[in-house]
């Protein structure tokens, strides 16, 4: 099938089998290996990319599923002030995810703090889509709750 998307600001029209992975696609058809290991589908939680904001499993969403959709990968998001953000926040906490999910938790917590979920719960729920047990539930919560707020100054900054 045919599926038009947009990866990282590009416009592309692929030709792909329509149950192609989206992980697959970005590594072979698109050149973009972003991924720090991968598990196949068993829910590692490490092949996270944005798909129109929400942090899904590359691994899991065919390509008939991304047709007509904008996705981000961490390769285009690091060079984002929203990126920086993040990254601020992991120095004022004093806690970053480890190397091998670092992209993809970095992209969960920007899909939580861009669709605006800030209950407790919801954030708890969305944060268990990565098994690395590297990192606290609470100071991912407090990452998230800094990175809010790094924004919103900025934000504020610039108006
Ligand atoms: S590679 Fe492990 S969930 Fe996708």
């Amino acid at each position: 099938m045919r599926v038009e998307c947009i990866v990282d600001g590009k416009t592309l029209s692929l030709s792909l089998n329509s149950n192609k992975p989206l992980s697959l696609i970005l590594a072979d058809d698109i050149g973009i290996d972003t991924f720090s290991s991968c598990c196949s589908g068993n829910g590692c939680g490490n092949c996270i990319a944005l798909v129109d904001g929400n942090a899904v499993l590359s691994c899991m969403v065919p390509a008939f599923e991304i047709n007509g959709k904008t996705i981000i990968t961490f390769e285009s998001f690091k060079k984002t002030r929203n990126y920086q953000d993040i990254a601020k926040a992991y120095d004022a906490v004093k806690a970053r995810p480890c190397p091998i999910c670092y992209k993809s938790r970095t992209l969960l917590f920007e899909s939580i703090i861009a669709r605006g979920v800030t209950k407790e719960d919801e954030i708890m729920r969305e944060l268990g889509t990565i098994e690395c047990a590297c990192m606290d539930a609470l100071d991912e919560i407090r990452i998230i709750r800094e990175a809010i707020e790094i924004r919103r100054r900025r934000r504020v900054r610039r108006s």
